[in-house]
């Protein structure tokens, strides 16, 4: 991949494109990046506009000039390109390049990252100047790498979608029958006689169709991933011969990250945690935790795209990052297995809505700001770490956090409607394991389970891809597996399975989980866990507790399910009340 000989790589989101008119800025910019050690700059995400200012005609100078600056003085650039913001005569040519909402309404050209992922016409028009970018730029030495559009996102319901939906639907599922069988439409009388009946899911139609708007999600995914490989083809086509990125955003479930990953030779990450808001040790922890999310989808080093050096203007309250918390954070992401620390962004705007956004050079200008010095102090650090660039982590243990799944429970209209604390419970096992000091790799139910010894499956609700197959012969190797409640419900198309739950694995756990009670919030139950019961079987854990010292009485919360234990299964706890 392309860092390769470049160390750490330390820089970020440049737009060179807001100076064009300030010369004296744009020499100032690369002397400061120099005194910072930075060593590159992602340029071109937003600069459509300036690159091709009317329809088939390019400007490229100014971009060759920067690159070639930026090259002289030992500063590599991430080419992006550009299709995350169109140029406004690009949406009043061909208007269907524009999304349609959920109420089917189109929207009118404005902000960014909105365009139709089906459009023939955005398609051609991206691919023409991916490819023109490409030709002129490949072969530049200083091109490192090349970034695709800009944190990928949303959807649109246009006739166009539509149409793709339907045929997606069609080569899913074959038949209409098997549709409807698969998303149980006679409830309701909701039997589609057609695949051309089957709009997405519409505050204005159906939104409690299950089977649809998981359908729909997937599709969204699909149809962004091909859209984003008509990106990266067009590169090729071009010459472009580096590695290509995109950056995936925190915690963002609108897109399976896990089927875009495989498309990109490496993973992108843009981060902005609310340093302060709670302790540094529970953020630093989610960070930790995001980082590994990041770093599992291929299992190799990721970089850290987006990060802010100071505030950002965009979270409810934006708040500094307080003295040495950047070198902190940064070296946090380096020791997670990123190889890069980037910023949003190397220079502040002037004006529209980022202009109080937190950057390396903010408007003052000058190199005797704080914030410019803890970037010097970090660029000097992460020179020392150059060695560590490309280093793997190796995991034995993992825990299974699957994009689909996690729909299928937010959707699912089941117990507890308002925070089941799916990602708190992935969260929760991920750590016990890191505070015992142990790697983690947060995998979906298409990972390959060899290699680990101890596997971990928080709220397992739906199983897809064969899971109970796999969770059967990684016990027989030997591995542990932690099962929690509310595993095993539906299959891959949120179709309740009968006969029992967790679905094919009754008799590997040893019980059937038979009922589920939702707690109210702020309504406690107990565990009354026994540890001394390990190879005995433990009926009565609780009259053991004084005589061994060995129970422990934890707090439930959310969902406690209720569970009937086979014979000879070993109980190690049994609820308080
Ligand atoms: C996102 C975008 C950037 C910028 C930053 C601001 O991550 O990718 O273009 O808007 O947020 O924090
Ligand atoms: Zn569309």
């Amino acid at each position: 991949m392309g860092f390769d000989n470049c160390g750490i790589w330390f820089g970020g989101d440049y737009n060179p494109e807001q100076w064009l008119g300030r010369p004296d800025i744009l020499r100032r910019d690369v002397e400061l990046f120099q005194k910072a050690g930075i060593n590159e700059a992602t340029m071109g995400v937003f600069s459509w506009a300036a690159l091709e200012p009317e329809e088939g005609q390019y400007q490229f100078d100014w971009l060759k000039e920067r690159l070639d600056t930026l090259y002289a003085n030992g500063i590599g650039t991430i080419l992006s390109t550009p299709s995350g913001a169109r140029p406004r005569w690009l949406a009043r040519q061909y208007p269907e390049v524009l999304r349609m909402n959920r109420s089917f309404v189109r929207e009118h050209y404005g902000e960014r990252q909105n365009h139709c992922y089906t459009s023939g016409i955005y398609r051609e028009k991206t691919a023409r100047i991916n490819r023109k970018l490409a030709e002129a730029f490949a072969s530049h030495p200083g091109v490192i790498a090349w970034h695709i559009s800009n944190e990928f996102g949303g959807e649109c319901c246009c006739p166009l979608c539509q149409e793709a939906f339907q045929n997606w639907l069609r080569e899913r599922y074959q038949s209409i029958d098997r549709l409807n069988e698969a998303w149980n439409n006679a409830f309701w009388s909701h039997t589609y006689q057609s695949f051309s009946q089957i709009e997405p899911p519409s505050p204005l139609g159906d939104h409690s169709l299950h089977g649809l708007e998981l359908s729909w999600r997937r599709f969204v995914t699909d149809q962004t991933t091909d859209f984003m490989k008509a990106e990266i083809d067009a590169l090729r086509k071009g010459g472009a011969t580096q590695s290509v990125t995109t950056n995936f955003m925190y915690n963002f479930t609108g897109l399976n990250y896990h089927v875009l990953a495989k498309e990109l030779d490496f993973i992108s990450f843009d981060n902005y945690p609310l340093w302060g808001k709670q302790s540094d040790l529970q953020i630093a922890r989610d960070c930790a935790f995001w980082y590994d999310v990041m770093r599992s989808f291929k299992k190799k080093p990721f970089y850290l795209m987006e990060s802010c050096p100071s505030a950002t203007n965009w979270q409810s309250v934006s708040k500094l990052k307080k003295p040495g918390l950047l070198q902190a954070a940064s070296l946090q992401a380096v020791a997670h297995g990123s190889d890069s620390v980037g910023f949003f962004q190397l220079r502040q705007s002037r004006g529209a809505s980022e202009k109080f956004h937190g950057a390396v050079i903010d408007q003052y200008g000058g190199e005797d700001t704080r914030v410019f010095g803890e970037v010097c102090a970090l660029g000097a650090t992460l020179k020392k770490l150059a060695p560590l660039a490309g280093a793997r982590t190796k995991a034995s243990c993992a825990v299974v956090f699957d994009w689909e799944n996690r729909w299928a429970l937010e959707n699912a209209a089941g117990p507890r409607n308002k925070g089941l604390y799916h990602v708190e419970s992935v969260q929760k096992h991920y750590l016990a394991l890191r505070k015992l000091g142990i790697n983690v790799d947060l995998i979906d139910m298409e990972d390959d389970l060899s290699g680990y010894e101890v596997l971990a499956l928080p709220m397992l609700y739906m199983l897809r891809c064969g899971m109970e197959e796999k969770i059967r012969s990684f016990i027989a190797r030997g591995g542990v597996c932690v099962m929690t409640c509310w595993s095993g419900v539906v299959d891959e198309d949120d179709l309740c399975h009968l006969g029992g739950r967790p679905h094919g694995l009754m008799d590997v756990f040893g019980l059937r989980a038979e009922e589920i009670d939702a707690l109210y919030d702020g309504e406690t139950n107990e565990a009354r866990i026994c540890f001394e019961a390990a190879g005995r079987k433990m009926e009565h854990p609780e009259k053991n507790q004084e005589q061994q010292g060995q129970s422990r009485v934890y707090t439930c919360y959310n969902l406690c399910d209720l569970v009937k234990p086979m014979e000879g299964t070993v109980i190690r706890g049994t609820y308080g009340k």
